[in-house]
């Protein structure tokens, strides 16, 4: 018998996509089909580097913009190890917001680069799929209002989304997009079909690095 690892399957979108909600579904799903699966979320406020970020977050205290960068990205690579120690026992894993965020969010201030707000996440484990979660800023809108979290602005949020699109030119990626504006059953039939697929072709081969 073959080994088989775990796959890294990525959900990502603007604010209120429905990325939380369908990573939830799709981990439930997958081990309802026997596989094992779990959830990572990134940021990752429980750690010291993510306490820091929440704190950014809630505006709770201010943070220079190149060193906030920088900080989510330490969030991803302090958890590589539990990433790469996961897929190697063959845990498959579902990942709400990754690397793509990071850049499209940071680039989407003035003044920042797509090419130096990839550089310091060149090398993460790499994403076996990254489904993009695609809405609207209308439909979102309808989704309830922003809270008060830094970001949580439609006019940054319009940006972003722009930048999402540029970061998608890149076909190195493994890049889905997923009409996000259906029920979340209907969204969530579609995830879970491309994740089935995924898995079945990447279980066979090596972790990827991003962007390298
Ligand atoms: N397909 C859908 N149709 C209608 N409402 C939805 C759908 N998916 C999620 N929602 C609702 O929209 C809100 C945002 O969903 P969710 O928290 O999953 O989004 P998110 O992408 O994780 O947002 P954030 O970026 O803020 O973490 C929730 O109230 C959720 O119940
Ligand atoms: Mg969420």
């Amino acid at each position: 018998m073959t080994f088989r690892r775990g796959v890294l399957i990525v959900l990502e979108g603007v604010d209120r996509a429905g990325k939380s909600t369908q990573c939830a579904r799709l981990v439930q799903a997958l081990q309802q089909n026997g596989r094992r699966a779990e959830i990572i979320r990134f940021p990752d406020r429980t750690t010291q580097i993510g306490q820091l970020i929440s704190s950014y977050l809630e505006k709770k205290s201010n943070l220079e913009d190149h060193t906030v960068h920088l900080l989510f990205s330490a969030n991803r690579w302090e958890l590589v190890p539990l990433i790469r120690e996961k897929l190697e026992q063959g845990i498959n894993l579902v990942v709400d917001r990754y690397a793509f965020s990071g850049v499209a969010f940071t680039s989407a201030k003035p003044g920042f680069s797509l090419d130096w707000c990839k550089q310091p996440d060149v090398g993460l484990p790499k994403p076996d799929l990254v489904m993009f979660l695609q809405l609207s800023p209308e439909v979102a809108a309808q989704r309830g209002q922003f809270g008060a979290e830094r970001y949580e602005i439609s006019s940054f949020q319009q940006t972003v989304q722009q930048r999402f699109e540029e970061i998608r030119n890149d076909t190195s990626i493994n890049w889905k997009v997923i009409d996000a504006s259906r029920s979340i059953e209907e969204v969530h039939t579609d995830i879970k079909s491309a994740s089935e697929k995924t898995i079945d072709v990447a279980q066979h081969l090596p972790v990827g690095e991003l962007w390298r």
